[in-house]
């Protein structure tokens, strides 16, 4: 499955789901003082959540291009990229988390085809409800893995803002690539790979980082469209997939450089693509 057909593919799914699709917004947002780019998905759904307007579905779904420099330093790894797309599905006070895991479980198993065997859940430390709805599409208990504020706790984008606890979804590349016995998903070592994010939206967070109930309960989910595409494909990168790999083979080209003979070029061949499409995108 290429990139293109793995986006539309998430588009489909949720179009099913009653979801109206949006189109991504601008990397520079519009009316949003908190940020300077555009860094995830529910951005331009700012003011659904908060109550200050009215969205024009309870549900909706889209996939937008998104920004972060968090990781600058990272990027030429497997994990971190400047600029991304992220898919997301969100509900402006309609559905809640039973619907957003069960939905998302669907999707991954059935229209991605990823071996449940693969997959891991991390949930936030005391979200048993989340647990629950994770056993019950089947999950077991030791593929479930509590964490706190730092890695389940999403939000907000910018100082302030819609934020809650959330539960993610891990690929497991397997024990080969594991850093020791107390490897985890919550570990950066390479063994798993975050591929997609779903937050519980439900507070909002003031300058005094003060955290208060919003007017309802909200669904906010982010599956990166690269590291989607990197399982899917059977890659163990970015930068082998169909997104990425005609940019590294046109640096290979300017370089005279093959991609694969060092490291150390081939990071810095990996860092000069993913700037470059970044760069693209940020001046488009
Ligand atoms: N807004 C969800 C995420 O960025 O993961």
């Amino acid at each position: 499955m290429t990139g293109d057909e793995l986006r539309e593919k998430y588009l489909i799914f949720f179009e099913q789901k009653g979801h109206k699709r949006i189109e991504s917004s601008s990397l520079i947002p519009h009316g949003d003082p908190t940020l300077l780019l555009t860094s995830a998905g529910m951005v331009q759904f700012k003011p659904y959540f908060t109550g200050e307007a009215v969205p024009p579905s309870p549900r909706l779904a889209s996939c937008q291009k998104c920004f972060r420099t968090t990781d600058i330093g990272s990027v030429g790894n497997f994990k971190h990229l400047t600029f991304f797309e992220m898919l997301g599905n969100f509900s402006i006070g309609d559905y809640f988390k039973k619907e957003a895991i069960s939905w998302a479980w669907e999707f991954v198993l059935d229209w991605l085809k990823i071996p449940k065997e693969k997959l891991w859940i991390t949930i936030f430390l005391d979200d048993d409800e989340a647990s629950r709805y994770w056993r019950e599409i089947g999950v077991s208990a030791e593929r479930i893995v509590r964490c706190g504020e730092k890695d389940n706790f999403w939000g907000p984008a910018g100082e302030t803002g819609p934020c809650g606890p959330c539960s993610e979804i891990h690929y497991d590349f397997g024990e080969q690539h594991s850093c020791g016995p107390d490897c985890s998903p919550s570990c950066g070592c390479g063994r798993f790979l975050e591929i997609w994010n779903l937050v519980f939206t439900e507070y909002y967070q003031d300058a005094q980082k003060k955290r208060t109930p919003l007017p309802r309960k909200n669904i906010d989910t982010g599956m990166g469209l690269e590291r989607t595409a990197t399982v899917i494909q059977g890659k163990r990168s970015f930068y082998d997939t169909d997104l990425f790999a005609p940019i590294i083979q046109r640096v290979s080209q300017l370089t005279g450089r093959k991609y694969g003979d060092n490291e150390k070029a081939d990071r810095a061949m990996r860092i000069v693509a993913e700037h470059g499409r970044a760069v693209v995108f940020l001046i488009a």
